[in-house]
C-alpha cells in the first residue's frame, strides 16, 4: 500500500515537474520583454551624455539615478543572454507569440496566417541549424552587459562607451544570422 502511495506520489511529482517546472523563456518573450527594453535605457542615457565632439561621454551628464538604471540594464541584458546561452533547447516562440514581421504581408486570413508559421518555423530552424553559434552569440551580448554592470560601480565612462557605439553589432550579429532580417519574406503560396 505504502508503495503505492509513493509510486502515484511520484508520478504526481514527475508530473508537476515537467508540467510547471521553471520553463527556459523564449526568444521572442526575452526580445520584447528584456533585451530592447534593457539597451533602450543604455542607448537613452548615453546619447545624452556625448561629449562635444561626440566621440565619447561625459561623466558628468550621468547622474547617479542614471548609473543605476544602466547597471540595472546591463544586468537583465547579461542575466537573460546567459540564460539563453546555456539553455538545453532555445525556443523562439510559445504559444500566442507573434513574430515582428509575421504580420508584414498585410494580409489577412489565408495569407498572414500562412506566412506567420512560415516565419515563426523559420527562426527556429534557424536557431536549431546552429545552436553552438546562437549560444556563442548570446555570450557575447552576456559580455556587453556584464561590461556595464561593472563600469557603473566604477563610473567608467570608457567601458561604457565601448558597450553603448558597439551594442548595435551585438545584437545584429545574432539578428542577421538568426532572424534572417535580410531575407525578405516569403512569398505567399
Ligand atoms: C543570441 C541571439 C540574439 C541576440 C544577441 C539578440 N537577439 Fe534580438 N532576436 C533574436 C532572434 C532569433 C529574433 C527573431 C525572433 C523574434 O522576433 O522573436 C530576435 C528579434 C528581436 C526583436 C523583435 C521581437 C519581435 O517582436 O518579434 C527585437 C526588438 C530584438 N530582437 C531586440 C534585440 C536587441 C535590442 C538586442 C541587443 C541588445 C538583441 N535583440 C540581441 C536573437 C538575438
Amino acid at each position: 500500500m505504502l508503495k503505492r502511495v509513493g509510486a502515484i506520489l511520484l508520478a504526481t511529482g514527475v508530473l508537476l515537474l515537467a508540467g510547471c517546472g521553471p520553463k527556459t523563456p523564449t526568444v521572442n518573450e526575452s526580445m520584447t520583454k528584456v533585451m530592447a527594453p534593457g539597451a533602450q535605457t543604455i542607448w537613452d542615457i548615453t546619447s545624452k551624455a556625448f561629449n562635444a565632439k561626440g566621440d565619447g561621454l561625459e561623466a558628468s551628464k550621468i547622474s547617479a539615478a542614471d548609473w543605476a538604471q544602466l547597471e540595472s540594464a546591463g544586468r537583465q541584458l547579461h542575466d537573460r543572454a546567459l540564460v539563453l546561452a546555456t539553455a538545453k533547447h532555445v525556443k523562439a516562440t510559445a504559444k500566442g507569440e507573434t513574430i515582428m514581421g509575421e504580420e508584414a504581408s498585410g494580409a489577412p486570413s489565408k495569407i498572414g496566417h500562412d506566412w506567420d508559421a512560415a516565419s515563426a518555423q523559420g527562426v527556429q530552424a534557424m536557431i536549431d541549424a546552429d545552436p553552438a553559434l546562437f549560444a556563442k552569440r548570446a555570450r557575447i551580448l552576456a559580455e556587453a552587459g556584464d561590461t556595464v554592470v561593472k563600469a557603473a560601480p566604477a563610473r567608467d565612462v570608457r567601458a561604457l562607451y565601448s558597450v553603448s557605439s558597439n551594442l548595435d553589432e551585438v545584437c545584429d550579429g545574432c539578428h542577421q544570422k538568426f532572424w534572417g532580417t535580410d531575407e525578405p519574406p516569403p512569398f505567399p503560396k
